[in-house]
């Protein structure tokens, strides 16, 4: 008998989206400045001068979104909060003007039977916190508690599921290490610091949701598993420097209580000896683990690329997608799996896999056509579902995303969405993307090979 090939009917069926990247009218009633309204707005760091001033509107046509949405046949939408909107200075005074929009969002998403999935912070710190020193800051953990409170108390009679941060890995290595995020330092060691800091706001806020909310909560990283490039035994070196510094870094604390042994040798001095009693605190129980995956990396030994010494190898004869990322959808399966068999059998959810491409004109007015992305969508919901057959416990697959966006220091030069948005008009159209991610949401799966 051949196995049922359909996903289970109670799958959430998503697409996701972040505050910054999609909302637009970042200080509209009565909101503050975000570190990305300061970074986008500093000439040169971002290309084009492109900003997140107006981005998709969806601060305004989130109705319409959320008709979209519907009309796609999605379940859910995982969205963010922009911290600086609920609360201007980052603590204490509560801008209800701001807190309304979310529910507002959320009345609209249950009224169209589609589930928010709220995540709290996705990269958009309160400006008025990076000026008491933001991530680099201890007291961050109670003032993301704070905050986490504050929506939690607002939503959590009608949202259901909630993370607390998205990819802090990017937040650490782009924002503190590398300079090309917000707020865009580059600091050997402020970048252990900051990821420090993260994970113990993470717990915090983990810890004001037990006290306050009734369902669950979790954490999204991103995970990019690393393939030697040889068996020689510098690039097998390389490949766990690498390793434990992007997928281990955060979830050995979060499930296991310690950081990878492989952190000192990569930070050398600028790795503190953090206090156990943190990591006591940062491993607590959490209700599911967001996995955000786009590539693999092939890795080498490079002794230039610092502070890991672990370089790329690009696999010229694979597909890559816009990003120069390689399409490589096992590495899907094998995160997951990974994932189970390294810290447990935690529910999972694909809470990001999608691709910027070069989505060439169409004649038709109403739908673009997108064979890549389409085969991208097409070969990494096989991979998951493969991982459920090898025993994973994922409930939920949110394409990235939904619409096109502000994709941070690209500016608006890269497509990642499903849906098209024609940036003069706010126009939005389907890609043959979404009517075939909506094929698939409608037969469970069915349609895939
Ligand atoms: C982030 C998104 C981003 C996407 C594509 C993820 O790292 O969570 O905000 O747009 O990747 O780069």
């Amino acid at each position: 008998m051949t196995p049922d090939p359909r996903f289970p009917a109670d799958f959430l069926w998503g697409a996701a989206t972040s505050a910054y990247q999609v909302e637009g009218s970042p200080l509209a009633d009565g909101a503050g400045p975000s570190i990305w309204q300061r970074f986008s707005h500093t000439p040169g760091l971002v290309k084009n001068g492109d900003t997140g001033d107006v981005a998709c509107d969806h601060y305004r046509r989130y109705e319409e979104d959320v008709r979209l949405m519907r009309e796609l046949g999605l379940t859910a939408y995982r969205f963010s909060v922009s911290w600086s909107r609920v609360l201007p200075e980052g603590k204490g005074r509560i801008n209800e003007r701001g807190l309304d929009f979310y529910r507002r969002l959320v009345d609209a998403l249950l009224a169209n039977g589609i589930q928010p999935v709220v995540t709290l912070y996705h990269w958009d710190l309160p400006a008025a916190l990076d000026d008491r020193g933001g991530w680099l800051n201890p007291d961050i953990a109670g003032w993301f508690a704070e905050y986490a409170a504050v929506l939690v108390r607002a939503l959590d009679d009608r949202v259901e599921m909630w993370s607390t941060l998205n990819e802090p890995w990017v937040v650490a290595d782009g924002g503190y290490l590398h300079g090309v995020l917000a707020p865009g330092h580059r600091s050997l060691f402020e970048a252990p610091l900051a990821s420090h800091n993260l994970l113990r706001a993470h717990a915090a806020g983990v810890e004001a949701y037990r006290a306050l909310g009734r369902h669950r909560i979790g954490l999204v990283v991103n995970i990019e598993p690393k393939d030697p490039a040889s068996d020689r035994p510098e690039d097998l070196a390389a490949t766990a420097r690498a390793d434990a510094y992007l997928n281990r870094q955060y979830l050995d604390p979060v499930f296991l209580g310690r950081y990878p042994e492989e952190m000192r040798e990569i930070f050398g001095d600028a790795w503190p000896d953090f206090p156990q009693a943190d990591l006591d605190h940062i491993r607590q129980p959490i209700d599911f683990l967001g996995v955000n995956y786009y590539t693999r990396m092939v890795t080498c030994d490079d002794p230039r690329a610092l502070p890991v010494r672990a370089g790329r190898v690009r696999q010229t004869r694979h597909a890559h997608t816009e990003t120069g990322w390689e399409v490589h959808p096992p590495g899907l399966t094998k995160t997951l799996v990974w994932i189970k068999e390294r810290y447990g059998d935690i529910p999972l959810y694909v809470t990001e896999n999608g691709a910027a491409f070069y989505d060439p004109p169409s004649a038709e007015a109403d739908e673009l056509s997108d064979p890549l992305r389409v085969s991208y969508l097409r070969t990494h919901l096989v991979a998951a579902r493969e991982a459920m057959r090898q025993g994973v416990d994922l409930r939920g697959y949110f394409a990235w995303s939904l619409l096109d966006n502000f994709e941070w220091s690209h500016g608006y030069s890269k497509r990642f969405g499903i849906v098209h948005v024609d940036f003069e008009t706010q126009r939005r159209t389907p890609k043959a993307s979404a009517r075939f991610y909506s094929e698939v949401i409608r037969t469970r799966g069915a349609v895939l090979p």
